[in-house]
């Protein structure tokens, strides 16, 4: 492990550089749900106090219980805590009926933007009758508390409509992104033993339909799948589907004469919401699994500490909700607190690359929350493009800017903010992971000067450190592994089907106690953290996380190959990108066929992952650079990849002459 942050540290002193402070209190974030240093302080210093009375304080407040709780939190089985774990609620009551209850049923909940532009506005009140009709259609197929239920589905009120459904009745949803493969599809449907599927016939991005319904159909003809009774269908584009009569069921037609209204289902704090795949270490994501109160309670509380929540805002997240950031900050923990969201189903640079501002000056945003790699291809776009360049939009009703899934480099956060924000709006740089189900460190708004590239500091809360491979604190200024050392109630509950896989993964005995966040970080003399990376094999691709290790076992499963190495070069929009190393079976191909072997891997693995994993580079060669010991030395072929010299010492290599082989990349 420590290799990655020996090799990772020369990064960071070039980002220390841009170490300017920004005005702490803009006039856009005056009287902030925070406000001040202060007022951080003092919350921060309450949660480290008194713990269990701070958490039950935000959890009376915040929540709408059916069975109060009367334990906070329960270590006696650690690392698998418990919190809230004898009260009971409904989550989707707290998201929607609260609102209803409150005099804001006719606030407009949801603005959906159709790819082609189309509009449709619905208020909590018509979004509480949609989930109820949705619910209660589920309930009369047989489904409820307990029950699994996968969904692929296009960006959507119907995908929101129906994690919320599903959360009405306790069942256990996983959505997955709609731009994984049948294979994935297939992986999660098994590993969660889905009883369920909901999806759509097709979804529109950038003009073009892409199947989702056929896709479906494929990985239910596979193994293991024989649990799943129905495959509910959302009509979006209307284009052709195949159709297995008695499983296959059309949304309108299930949801067509329900009543709109459905009683909540109470659960347990601790019964699972969701779970979500991610990719870890090893070929095989792992099913993160979370919880309903611990869960609600953090969601609801960063969306309003973080992004400063006022009724009247217009909040645009625009994460896909097949990520973790469309379930905390579009389906749950906005929607909790009652924001107006945008939800967009189409692609940044459709029909051009103005398509973001244009939408942000139509619909009036207030708050935006986007990801580095849109940022960076949006500044690319505008530098080619005078057009599209923000200052021809009129981006005055702006208040807040945030950036999530990777470091944000500080060119592309003075751009942001100045070009973007008018140099008037904080830029809220989150860190967090799926595991953490909502925001870790990030500035607040009204409260935290900021340093473009800084993640800053922890929310109140929350404990951090940085520490070296044998879980001791480490000095200010050196680079080390991220922890968060104490439990928070919106933490990974476990691994879905693999606690021993949570153990490993984010408590091994070295760091004592601690999670392990698996990013390199260091923290300067001001306390503020900054983010190096990642210390595993995982990638992040325009902000997407990949897994390395799932893309190489992908590719040494094609025929033609024997061994496969993935590594993440630097890229200055999408942040890496993923190159291969191949060995195929067999003679090295020539000049003249390489290129159509290396298209011929590309497809593979755009069909068994999913084409974001798509290899940007590949490159072949006869052998891999491995230690003594026969690992892989991805350290090495990382600088092969960026092109560069190796200088370091190479003697531990089996074969050192091994790289001189790797001669240029398809
Ligand atoms: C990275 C996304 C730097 C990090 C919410 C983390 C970041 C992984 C930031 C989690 C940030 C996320 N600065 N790096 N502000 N936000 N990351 O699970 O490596 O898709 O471990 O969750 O993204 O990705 P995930």
């Amino acid at each position: 492990m420590s290799d990655t942050i020996d090799s990772t540290s020369g990064a960071i002193d070039s980002i220390l550089v841009e170490k300017r402070v920004f005005d702490p209190v803009p006039e856009v974030v005056k009287g902030a749900a925070i406000s001040g240093m202060q007022a951080y302080q003092a919350l921060a210093d309450e949660a480290r106090s008194d713990p269990e009375g701070f958490w039950a304080r935000m959890a009376h407040e915040q929540l709408v219980w059916h069975k109060p709780f009367t334990r906070v939190l329960d270590e006696s089985d650690a690392p698998f805590y418990r919190w809230f774990d004898d009260g009971e609620l409904n989550v989707s009551e707290n998201c929607l009926d609260v609102h209803l209850r409150n005099g804001n049923a006719d606030k407009t909940a949801i603005i959906f933007e159709a790819d082609d532009g189309a509009i449709q506005r619905v208020s909590f009140r018509e979004l509480h009758a949609r989930v109820c009709r949705i619910a209660n259609a589920l309930k009369s197929l047989g489904y409820g508390k307990g029950d699994r239920a996968i969904l692929y589905m296009p960006m959507s009120i119907e995908a929101i409509a129906s994690m919320q459904a599903c959360a009405r009745l306790g069942i256990v949803h996983s959505v997955v992104f709609g731009g994984f493969s049948t294979k994935s599809l297939h992986q999660r449907i098994v590993d969660v033993q889905a009883d369920l599927v909901i999806t759509a016939d097709e979804q529109m991005r950038g003009g073009r339909a892409i199947p989702l319904k056929a896709a479906v159909d494929m990985a239910l003809t596979e193994d293991g799948t024989d649990h799943v009774r129905h495959v509910v269908v959302y009509r979006r584009s209307g284009g052709e589907v195949a159709w297995n009569a008695g499983r296959d069921v059309w949304l309108h037609e299930i949801t067509d004469g329900q009543s709109d209204q459905c009683e909540p289902v109470p659960v347990g704090a601790e019964h699972p919401l969701f779970i979500l795949y991610t990719s870890g270490s090893t070929g095989k994501p792992k099913g993160v699994q979370h919880s309903s109160g611990g869960y609600l309670l953090w969601a609801k509380l960063t969306s309003q500490w973080v992004f400063d929540a006022r009724p009247d805002d217009v909040f645009w997240c625009t994460a896909d909700v097949g990520w973790v950031t469309g379930h905390t900050y579009i389906t749950y923990g906005t929607m909790a607190a009652g924001l107006t969201q945008i939800v967009f189903e189409g692609i940044p640079t459709y029909p051009d690359s103005g398509r973001f501002w244009d939408m942000i000056q139509r619909h009036k945003v207030s708050i935006f929350y986007t990801a580095p790699t849109a940022i960076r291809s949006l500044i690319k776009a505008a530098s080619t493009d005078p057009k599209v360049h923000p200052s021809n939009y009129d981006l005055g009703s702006l208040r807040i800017l945030g950036s999530v899934g990777e470091p944000i480099n500080p060119e592309a956060w003075v751009w942001y903010h100045q070009n973007v924000g008018g140099g008037r709006c904080p830029v809220i740089d989150t860190w967090w992971q799926t595991e953490t189900g909502g925001h870790i460190l990030t500035p607040l708004p009204g409260a935290t000067p900021l340093k473009p590239g800084s993640c800053t500091l922890p929310l109140p809360g929350i404990s951090v450190d940085v520490v070296d491979e044998t879980g001791a604190s480490l000095p200010d200024g050196r680079g080390g592994f991220l922890v968060i050392t104490r439990p928070w109630p919106a933490m990974i509950r476990t691994v879905w089907g693999d606690p021993d896989r949570y153990v490993n993964s984010y408590f091994p005995p070295e760091m004592k106690g601690a999670y392990l966040a698996g990013d390199s970080a260091q923290r300067d003399e001001d306390g503020y953290y900054w983010i190096m990376g990642r210390t595993d094999d995982v990638l992040s691709v325009s902000g997407h996380r990949l897994g390395g290790t799932e893309i190489e076992s992908t590719l040494v499963a094609h025929e033609r190959v024997a061994e496969a190495a993935i590594v993440g070069r630097p890229d200055a929009v999408t942040g890496e990108a993923v190159v291969a190393f191949v060995v195929l079976k067999g003679d090295l191909p020539d000049e003249a066929q390489a290129p159509a072997v290396a298209d011929e891997l590309r497809r593979w693995v755009a069909s068994e992952v999913g084409p974001i994993a798509k290899p940007r580079e590949i490159w072949f060669g006869n052998a891999m650079p491995k230690t003594r010991s026969g690992k892989i030395m991805r350290r090495l072929l990382r600088i092969v990849a960026e092109g560069q010299e190796i200088t370091q010492d190479t003697s531990t290599l089996e074969n050192p002459d091994v790289l001189k082989q790797f001669k240029g990349a398809y």
